[in-house]
């Protein structure tokens, strides 16, 4: 594996969670694959877990991790071609993603939507610029339509967690105030769409995601029907696609309580708002499965390392 930007990047799903587990049983064990290796962990937005555990992943194989906060630290950058830069850009992409590469051997990216131009998020400037211009691989720490570093960790959750062969898992739309990216949304029905599971999505009215992601999954646009029976269910907000970047709901029908859940584990790759996204009495239970899944980032992100790892010359 060259880079790691989608859930497609993932050749099976089964192997992989497997893979991970034993990472996770044994962390160490390939501390010496990184070995004078560095993993640049570039951040245009802000990140609690990923920007820990991605570093906790690479200093588990023995790499050494830089970190910079691109947006706040580093020269204005540009992106489009031909540009005259006489305003608020200071260092084209071609220039700064080759001059990373020379002191990484892997680089990661953090980089979220404008959630304004549905065209220039799908067209993934950023992450695709630096997969252009870099000359090592390239890690998606989240960028305008997908965090496949986040939907390989719920995939292990889930694998973990699971008391049925084929468990039902809910992906749940919920309420917030801000306009919020399908990103984590897209990876995780990605991610469900390659597992031996039963997923549904629900969602209100005008918030389907894409539908050339969503594909053959059902979708409901009554949360109570969905939620029949479901052993998981994965919460989160998203701005509507088709009216994009656009909030046309903070209904707190959609909050999801511990009537709601029933049975089900309650999942959310967090930060999460209490009692706008999810009441207290669900993230303060035993069905709350926030704290294994942050944790599992560390095992989803080192398992990526190790694959590009093992695929790159020494
Ligand atoms: N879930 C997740 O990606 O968390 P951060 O935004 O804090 O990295």
């Amino acid at each position: 594996m060259k880079h790691y930007t989608s859930i497609h990047d993932i050749d099976n799903i089964n192997s992989w969670i497997e893979e991970a587990k034993q990472l996770k049983e044994n962390p160490l064990k390939h501390i010496e694959l990184g070995k004078n290796k560095t993993l640049g962990l570039l951040f245009f937005n802000s990140s609690l877990r990923t920007r820990l555990s991605t570093q906790k992943a690479a200093l588990n194989l023995g790499m050494s991790p830089i970190v910079m906060n691109v947006s706040g630290d580093a020269w204005g950058l540009e992106f489009e071609d031909g540009t005259v830069m006489n305003g608020s850009t200071a260092e084209h992409i071609r220039e700064a993603a080759a001059v990373v590469s020379q002191y990484c051997d892997i680089i990661a990216v953090r980089a979220f939507p404008t959630l304004t131009d549905k065209q220039k998020d799908e067209s993934e400037q950023v992450l695709s610029a630096f997969k252009k211009y870099a000359s090592v691989p390239i890690v998606n720490m989240e960028s305008a339509t997908g965090h496949p570093l986040q939907g390989l960790t719920d995939a292990l959750t889930i694998a973990e967690q699971a008391q049925t062969q084929k468990p039902k898992v809910v992906l749940s739309w919920a309420p917030h105030i801000k306009a919020l990216p399908h990103a984590v949304a897209n990876s995780f029905t990605q991610a469900m769409q390659k597992m031996d599971v039963e997923f549904v999505i629900a969602n209100p009215e005008g918030y389907d995601l894409n539908l050339e992601i969503t594909g053959d999954t059902k979708i409901y646009h009554n949360q109570e029907e969905a939620f029949k029976d479901a052993d998981f269910v994965y919460v989160k907000n998203w701005s509507s696609y088709e009216d994009y970047g656009k909030v046309k709901s903070t209904d707190p029908n959609w909050m999801i309580t511990k009537e709601k859940l029933g049975d089900a584990k309650f999942m959310h790759c967090l930060p999460v708002r209490r009692n706008v996204i999810v009441e207290d009495a669900v993230l303060d239970s035993d069905s709350s499965l926030v704290i294994e899944q942050a944790n599992n980032r560390t095992y989803a992100a080192q398992l990526v390392l190790k694959k590009i790892l093992e695929n790159s010359p020494s």
